[in-house]
């Protein structure tokens, strides 16, 4: 067996604040395979974002690590590519020279000409082949994620790591920059994990999903597969027949990983049947 490319293992994170420390992540334990696509599923604050800004190298673990092809990670490097919610854009440059900067990253003994060439390739499969001289205020924030993701896969790294991409976007433009995403993903079949806490979303794009318990001391509550075949439309995946099923059990889990997280803000009000934490769901 070909061993997973990405390995985040035992992870665990404790912040130490003015008010004490606070176990955030506990015995965190997940194996990506080349090319597989998973999305972390959890509700706002359990601790999503920490695991990932680990993986990116942003942040240090407390306990464990993080290995990429079986070497640990000691900080960010250009095998990884970011999106987070908003693009993070030099607003002085133009869609094209912010794709630029990263061609120039990964390819730097490439002629300019050639570097060019790249960067306008990422763009047209982002959807935005005739954007390149825009200036990020004269681009929607959908048009601006839209260069996030084309810079992304302009670096050409071994995984992307994406962290809640379009939860800021309106409904429909959320859901064209998935299709987009998802037709990139199709012709590159990169390594992805990302972050998210939409459930239609996670089963629209994963392979695998990742569901993560209520903090403090975050785990993994369950891990399932996504059965929908690839190519995939929206379509294919509302139509079928396991679809409404598998939706029930994902947002029954984060309901009952909400009342565990209300619970626990609230112990006075919380009796100890509230306070108790269920099993995950089977599927
Ligand atoms: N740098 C930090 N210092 C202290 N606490 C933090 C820090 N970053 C995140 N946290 C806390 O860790 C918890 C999880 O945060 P986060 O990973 O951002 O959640 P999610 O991405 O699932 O919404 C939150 O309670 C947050 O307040
Ligand atoms: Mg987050």
């Amino acid at each position: 067996m070909t061993r997973p490319v990405l390995e985040i293992v035992q992870l665990g994170k404790t912040f130490s604040t003015a008010g004490g420390s606070h176990e955030i992540v506990k015995n965190f334990n997940v194996e990506v395979s080349e090319g597989e696509f998973v999305c972390l599923l959890g509700h706002s604050g359990c601790g999503k974002s920490t695991v990932l800004s680990i993986v990116m190298g942003l942040s240090s673990a407390t306990v464990g690590g993080v290995c990429i092809n079986g070497r640990e990670i000691q900080g960010p490097g250009l095998d990884r590519g970011v999106v987070f919610q908003s693009a993070c854009l030099f607003p002085w440059r133009t869609a094209l020279d912010n794709v630029l900067l990263a061609v120039q990253q990964a390819h730097p003994s490439k002629s300019r000409k050639e570097q060019i060439a790249l960067a306008q390739k990422a763009l047209t499969r982002a959807g935005l082949a005739d954007a390149g001289e825009r200036r990020p205020t004269e681009m929607s924030a959908g048009m601006r994620q839209r260069v996030g993701i084309a810079r992304a896969f302009a670096l050409d790294p071994k995984i992307l790591l994406l962290d809640e991409p379009f939860s800021l976007l309106d409904a429909l433009t959320r859901m064209d920059l998935q299709d987009q995403l998802m037709r990139v993903w199709d012709t590159e079949r990169k390594t992805v994990m990302m972050v998210t806490h939409d459930v239609d979303e996670a089963l629209f794009l994963a392979d695998r999903i990742v569901m993560m318990t209520a903090g403090p001391a975050a785990g993994i509550g369950k891990i399932i597969s996504v059965p929908f075949d690839r190519p995939r439309t929206r379509a294919d995946v509302l139509n079928h027949r396991d679809y409404y099923w598998m939706r029930d059990r994902l947002t029954n889990f984060l309901e009952e990983q909400g009342e565990i997280q209300k619970s626990a803000r609230s112990p006075q009000v919380a009796g100890p049947e509230r306070v108790m934490v269920r099993p995950a769901f089977d599927l």
